[in-house]
């Protein structure tokens, strides 16, 4: 049985009071069994953290993104050892904004994954097709595609101490969720393909779903076989939307 995983991206958004009211209110909620991990932007990473230590709150703190190279003159960068230096655990990698709004190919995901598995950060590798790949039937072929071009990278064992995230590209911040059983289908696909290099790593790996999950959606989707918990945009901003999504993964039988 996998201990669900739920993982909020805050994307760009956020300030230091934004940071304070989402902690202060999260600290009202009893604490949950579910493992939880944010991702602010890069610069909140320490405020957060500092936080969450302050209050005794129980949630890992992640990047979402970080460097191909591993230190020198790559202005902007932000290295995996930086990360790790400041108390980051996770980072997310290949999302479909960075892959589509900046150029992250499957080849330059992989480098991004060696080099935060190299700084000892666990990878939250994120996959998803399309609309128009959707309707051509290319879904499965794109989506093992981005996880085969990751397992060459740093193998299944090293991806299973991580997370791979179903995010089809068109239920990103659109409000449209894939239905449980369109992404049941992809996320046990994909554990196939994890399979066909190491079992034991494909029953160990926590596949997150992604794309438009909210309260009211979380506990269906969590109650599928091969969904084992979620990568939450939007709603996550809200420190109770999020602690809600993250109830769910806890007994969704019983609220679904
Ligand atoms: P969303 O974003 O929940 O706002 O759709 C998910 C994501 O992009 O990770």
């Amino acid at each position: 049985m996998r201990n669900p995983l739920i993982v909020a991206n805050w994307k760009m958004n956020g300030s230091l009071e934004a940071i304070d009211q989402w902690v202060k209110e999260f600290t009202t909620f009893n604490p949950l069994l579910t493992e939880m991990v944010v991702c602010p932007p890069f610069v909140y990473l320490n405020d957060f953290r500092t936080r969450l230590l302050t209050n005794a709150l129980d949630i890992s703190v992640g990047a979402q993104n970080c460097s191909t190279e591993e230190m020198g003159a790559f202005t902007g960068e932000v290295s995996a050892g930086m990360l790790s230096d400041t108390g980051c655990q996770w980072v997310i990698l290949g999302h479909s904004e960075r892959r589509m709004l900046y150029g992250e190919t499957n080849e330059i995901v992989a480098r991004k994954a060696v080099q935060a598995v190299n700084a000892g950060l666990k990878p939250i590798v994120c996959v998803g097709e399309t609309l128009e790949q959707r309707e051509a039937g290319k879904t499965t072929e794109v989506v093992l595609s981005q996880l085969n071009s990751i397992l060459d990278a740093i193998g299944a064992q090293e991806l299973s101490k991580g997370a791979l995230a179903y995010e089809p590209v068109w239920a990103i911040g659109t409000g449209k969720t894939a239905t449980p059983d369109q992404a049941q289908a992809v996320h046990e696909a994909l554990r196939v393909g994890v399979e066909s290099r190491d079992s034991l790593a494909a029953s160990a790996l926590r596949i997150l779903y992604g794309g438009s999950v909210k309260p009211s959606n979380a506990a269906k989707l969590f109650a599928c076989a091969d969904i084992d918990g979620g990568l939450i945009g939007g709603a996550s901003l809200k420190a109770s939307d999020f602690y809600a999504i993250a109830q769910a993964s806890v007994v969704p039988d019983v609220i679904s």
